[in-house]
């Protein structure tokens, strides 16, 4: 053995007993090259091997997010043939009986009877329950989830934002939790140590994981989750998007509290629970889908009462809708004849990051000089931001991050007193979708409140225009 092991060495210093003797380092650098190249070679060689294959594709996320082309200024259209409001039938009030268009709906340019044939590509076996390994105490009520609807294989994107918005807004009184399909088996043992340590996931095991179903009942079973088996019954569910920032503490304050009835300890000291003060009711910015012809609060972040969590399920079982994620909840309401109140997030509180709007020679989410914020599509103005759609990009995300703590957000920067010169492209400033609701849409309910597809109540004095009319009550 040890003869065998001392050849090289020998080997070379023979070749060095040489007239004129190769300095050793010589033979070491020429080693390490052919170490390197032979490494280069085998590294080279193993990318034609069959590699590990690659579980899920990802939705591209690098992509900036475009607007749609600005000046959607036409009037209205109103519903299509076959969708005549006037041919509804009418309750006892003269109110007319939606129903959702009769249609196969389309979910991201899939139809909804295609979609629903597919097999799943791997079997959906139980997810064994892994609970956090050291959990925090912390007895504080929570009347609120906020749950960000995510791919199982998004771990990336729920470590940004467990460490972002999350971590920033821990006191307010929201349980934070990601809502992931089923994983597949080869994803299993990572989600559980993920699990393990953050004790955040919710997991439908009894969903395949796909854009599909993401994109359509994903939701509703989620809801489903919740009313059977969450341990917690809360106040407020909020729905979010993983490339969607929410200021948590903006949105508690402004939107969430104020819905609630605080519970004291006798002796008023300490918070014991929080009751909601409203019923049936939800939170989100209107909008209006023209091939669906149909209205509903934007996908990217809605809240809604316990009410609601427990009804949609329901109505599912005895509708089975299948449509996009938002489209469903507002066929489902029409087929279950349940009305809603909306209170509508203004386009300054919630929209569209759209780069082309910040400021020029700055890198900045904060809004040009001039910007529309009652656009869908801008950059960041003001201080009533609540949540800011289409930070796909990390950086996007991170310039968005730094412009918040823990109180909020920060005060916007005084704008430069000279502007550079602005050689990109220009904002479009698109107009709200809800712009386009078909004067049909609209009633009058018997409260006086304004009812738009026989489901969606604005809030007493709220307009057409989605303002509350001053002094109205
Ligand atoms: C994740 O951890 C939490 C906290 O321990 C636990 O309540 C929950 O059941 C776990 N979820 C899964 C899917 O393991
Ligand atoms: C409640 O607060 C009051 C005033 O801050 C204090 O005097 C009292 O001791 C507190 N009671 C308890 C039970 O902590
Ligand atoms: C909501 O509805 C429930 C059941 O009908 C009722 O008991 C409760 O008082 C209602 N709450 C509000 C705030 O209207």
């Amino acid at each position: 053995m040890a003869i065998n092991r001392a050849w090289p060495a020998d080997g070379l210093r023979a070749f060095s007993n040489r007239p004129h003797p190769v300095p050793t380092r010589f033979w070491i650098i020429s080693l390490a090259a052919i170490f390197v190249v032979a490494l280069l070679f085998i590294g080279h060689q193993s990318e034609s091997l069959p590699s590990i294959p690659s579980l899920k594709k990802e939705p591209e996320q690098a992509q900036p997010p475009v607007p749609p082309p600005p000046a959607p200024n036409s009037p209205p259209k109103g519903p299509a043939k076959g969708y005549d409001p006037q041919e509804f039938d009418v309750d006892e009030n003269g109110l007319r009986i939606w129903v959702p268009p009769n249609m196969d709906a389309l979910v991201h340019g899939v139809h909804a009877s295609d979609g629903i044939k597919r097999k799943p590509t791997y079997p959906l076996n139980p997810f064994p329950q892994t609970p956090m390994v050291s959990p925090v105490e912390d007895n504080r009520p929570r009347p609120w989830l906020g749950a960000v609807i995510c791919s199982a294989w998004d771990i990336k994107r729920r470590m940004l934002i467990r460490y972002t918005w999350m971590k920033m807004f821990k006191d307010v009184p929201m349980d934070q939790r990601f809502v992931i399909s089923n994983p597949g088996p080869d994803w299993q043992a990572v989600i559980q140590q993920e699990n393990a340590t953050y004790g955040d996931m919710i997991v439908l095991d009894h969903l395949q994981e796909d854009d599909f179903t993401a994109n359509t009942v994903k939701t509703v079973e989620f809801y489903r989750w919740l009313s059977e088996k969450s341990p917690v019954k809360y106040e407020f569910v909020s729905k979010m998007d993983t490339d969607l920032w929410v200021n948590a503490r903006g949105y508690w304050d402004r939107q969430v509290l104020p819905r609630l009835d605080v519970i004291k300890s006798a002796d008023g000291n300490t918070t014991t629970g929080y009751k909601a003060n409203v019923n049936f009711t939800t939170i989100g910015q209107f909008y209006y889908d023209s091939y669906h012809r149909s209205t509903f609060p934007h996908g990217a972040i809605y809240t809604v009462t316990w009410d609601i969590v427990t009804l949609l399920p329901k109505l599912q079982d005895k509708f089975h809708v299948t449509a996009g994620e938002d489209v469903t909840m507002a066929w489902l309401l029409m087929k279950g004849q349940q009305k809603v109140t909306l209170a509508v997030l203004s386009q300054e509180e919630k929209f569209e990051f759209d780069h082309k709007d910040t400021r020029p020679g700055e890198r900045t989410p904060w809004a040009r000089k001039g910007t529309d914020v009652t656009s869908s599509w801008h950059a960041m103005y003001g201080s009533e931001i609540l949540a800011i759609h289409q930070l796909k990009k990390d950086d996007d995300w991170l310039m968005v991050a730094a412009c918040f703590d823990e109180k909020g957000i920060k005060e916007m920067p005084p704008y430069p007193d000279k502007e550079p010169e602005d050689k990109g492209e220009k904002p479009g400033y698109p107009r709200p979708f809800w712009t386009q609701i078909p004067n049909d849409f609209w009633e009058t309910d018997v409260d006086g409140t304004l009812l738009c597809n026989g489901i969606w109540k604005l809030e007493p004095g709220v307009g057409r225009d989605m303002k509350k009319i001053e002094g109205g009550n």
